[in-house]
């Protein structure tokens, strides 16, 4: 509770359109799956509290992509904890007051349990499906990620799972992974494809400097995309361009950055406090990877208002506006409408 603004942000309704399937994973559930595994002998791997120990959460650019190709990847490798994880996840944004939720992943074969990117894709969906009934306040989407390591073939299976899978919920593709890997200008054509579909697009965009080149936020610029997220290293030109761009959403994850040092200083100096009140964009506060950061929806609500003193309108304002940049049709925009209002 902040009592000088009577705002409870945990129980404030709160849209999330940036989290990670994997990084939102909480080191609790990744721990009970880690257990069941131990006890059934289907793991060599480290306790999870041992390699992600509660209380840290300074990974970097170089630590933190390891983390799933090292670890996390090796200990969700099949049906069950892909389906225990996903609901737990979706349980935990949903007690954090979250009513609206866009979870991205990106599609991954589990070979040694018999599943292609298909049934990685189905199984997620159906987790959601099932995680409706305890947290029927909770409407969740999916979008796809694209790995920026991904070949042009790789990226075309993404795309064709999100045309395949849209009439369950898949609403978009994302291209993220490490800032440091990849050519963007290779995905031009499968995105294109996408938003021929009717997909929509959201990119990780100028997250690090390896990922701000002018050509590269150029290629992304003319994608069009409908979201970008974190939007870090931009020089003034792009940010007009995007200001120009009306209703583009700016999904922005203050702890995420911070923690991983991905801006220069701390809280106050996020870029946030220059976009809130920018007309034109719809600026969205993500978590990104709680799981990993630490700090759930309604904690980057309360460092908002604490580090850019938002009053209680202006809070409430922020968070309405978020409405229209997400994914979801027309229904889904009236119910949340009449949730926030
Ligand atoms: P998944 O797609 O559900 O497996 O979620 C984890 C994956 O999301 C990681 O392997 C990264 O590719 C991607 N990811 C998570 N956080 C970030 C980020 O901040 N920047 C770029 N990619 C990210
Ligand atoms: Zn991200």
């Amino acid at each position: 509770m902040t009592p000088e603004l009577g705002l409870d942000f945990k129980s404030m309704p709160k849209i999330e359109l940036h989290a990670h399937l994997s990084g939102s994973i909480s080191r609790q559930c990744l721990h009970e799956i880690w257990e069941m595994k131990k006890a059934a002998r289907k793991t060599d791997l480290e306790d999870p509290l041992l390699v992600m120990p509660p209380g840290r959460h300074d990974y970097d650019l170089k630590t933190f992509f390891p983390l799933f190709s090292s670890y996390i990847y090796n200990l969700i490798d099949d049906v069950s904890s892909l389906e225990h994880s996903t609901k737990s996840v979706i349980r935990d944004f949903a007690h954090d007051g979250v009513v609206y939720l866009e979870l991205r992943t990106t599609p991954r074969a589990m070979p040694t349990a018999g599943l292609d990117k298909a049934g990685y894709v189905d199984t997620v969906l159906r987790a959601i499906e099932d995680a409706r009934a305890d947290t029927p306040t909770l409407h969740t989407r999916l979008i796809l990620s694209i790995d920026r390591r991904n070949s042009l073939d790789e990226a075309g299976e993404a795309v064709a799972l999100a045309k395949l899978f849209r009439d369950r919920g898949v609403v978009a593709v994302d291209l993220c992974g490490d800032p440091t890997k990849g050519d963007v200008s290779l995905f031009t054509p499968v995105i294109e494809e996408a938003r021929a579909a009717g997909l929509k697009i959201t990119i990780h965009f100028a997250e690090a400097e390896a990922s701000a080149s002018e050509a590269e936020l150029n290629t992304i610029m003319s994608w069009m995309p409908d979201r970008l997220g974190h939007v870090i290293h931009v020089s003034e030109a792009i940010k007009r361009q995007i200001a120009e761009r009306g209703g583009i959403g700016l999904e922005l994850c203050l702890s995420c950055n911070v923690h991983a040092k991905m801006i220069v200083g701390s809280f106050e100096a996020h870029h946030f406090g220059g976009w809130w009140r920018v007309d034109g964009p719809i600026v969205v506060p993500c978590t990104d990877d709680v799981g990993i950061f630490g700090s759930p929806l309604s904690n980057e609500w309360r460092l908002i208002q604490h580090h850019f003193r938002l009053q209680r309108e202006e809070i409430l304002g922020l968070a309405k506006k978020g409405i229209g940049a997400i994914f979801a049709g027309d229904g889904e925009r009236e119910r949340l409408r009449r949730l926030m209002w």
